[in-house]
């Protein structure tokens, strides 16, 4: 079933359901260099879910509003919001509202499995997938938005894994998605499209 259809069920009338997030810690964790130091892509992850303050922290890091001009913590193409980053957590998908620092449901099914092609992504507590707005960028050629979009895709991504190295957490960006599957499970509209996905979890010890 796509989200789209399964939004259809799951909330026929009101609005898609807001979950607010923990108010987001802007201070502290390891210093630059030694998170620098610490980064690397893991593969073996415990199955726990993450607290929500780490989720919220997170989720922070990796693309929220860090100035009053609403701008973000990192760089994007020309002031437009082209990537949305989504969650596939066990209780369904969540799409990360930026200024409000919110999720917005988007199904309750647990899509884990289909996020990558990789085993580790079913068991792992958290998926990123990176969506893209086509229709957005809709003043570039095709090859181009695809370009732009995984540009800044990575950045998201790098915070996502500085972020993970100051707290002790694992995460792999990967490429290795099965994308039109994936797509099609999201129910995405043809202009747009995933560019990578990323897990996140504790370590297996
Ligand atoms: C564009 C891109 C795609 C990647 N895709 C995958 C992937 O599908 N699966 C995976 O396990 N790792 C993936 N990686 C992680 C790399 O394999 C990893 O960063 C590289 O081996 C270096 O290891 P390190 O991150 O621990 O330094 C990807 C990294 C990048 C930048």
């Amino acid at each position: 079933m796509s989200l789209q259809q399964s939004n259809v069920h799951a909330f026929p009338r009101a609005p898609a359901a807001e979950l607010a997030l923990p108010r987001p810690r802007k201070e502290g964790g390891w210093p630059l260099l030694s998170a620098l130091r610490l980064r690397r892509s893991t593969r073996e992850y415990a199955n726990r879910p993450l607290a929500p303050q780490v989720l919220s922290d997170l989720l922070w890091a990796a693309f929220g509003v860090n100035r009053e001009s609403g701008e973000q913590t990192a760089p994007y193409w020309r002031h437009v919001m082209v990537i949305d980053v989504c969650i596939a957590m066990a209780d369904g998908v969540w799409r990360y509202e930026p200024k409000p620092h919110s999720l917005t449901r988007l199904s309750r099914e647990d899509i884990r499995a289909q996020t990558g092609s990789q085993d580790f992504v079913a068991a792992a507590p958290l998926n990123l997938i990176y969506v893209a707005h086509g229709e957005r960028m809709a003043e570039l050629p095709r090859e181009q938005r695809r370009l732009y979009a995984s540009v800044d895709s990575a950045f998201i991504g790098q915070n996502v894994y500085l972020f993970c190295a100051s707290e002790g957490l694992a995460t792999v960006f990967r490429g290795a998605v099965d994308y039109p599957r994936l797509e099609k499970t999201l129910g995405l509209p043809p202009d747009q499209f995933v560019t990578f996905a990323q897990t996140v979890g504790y370590p297996r010890l």
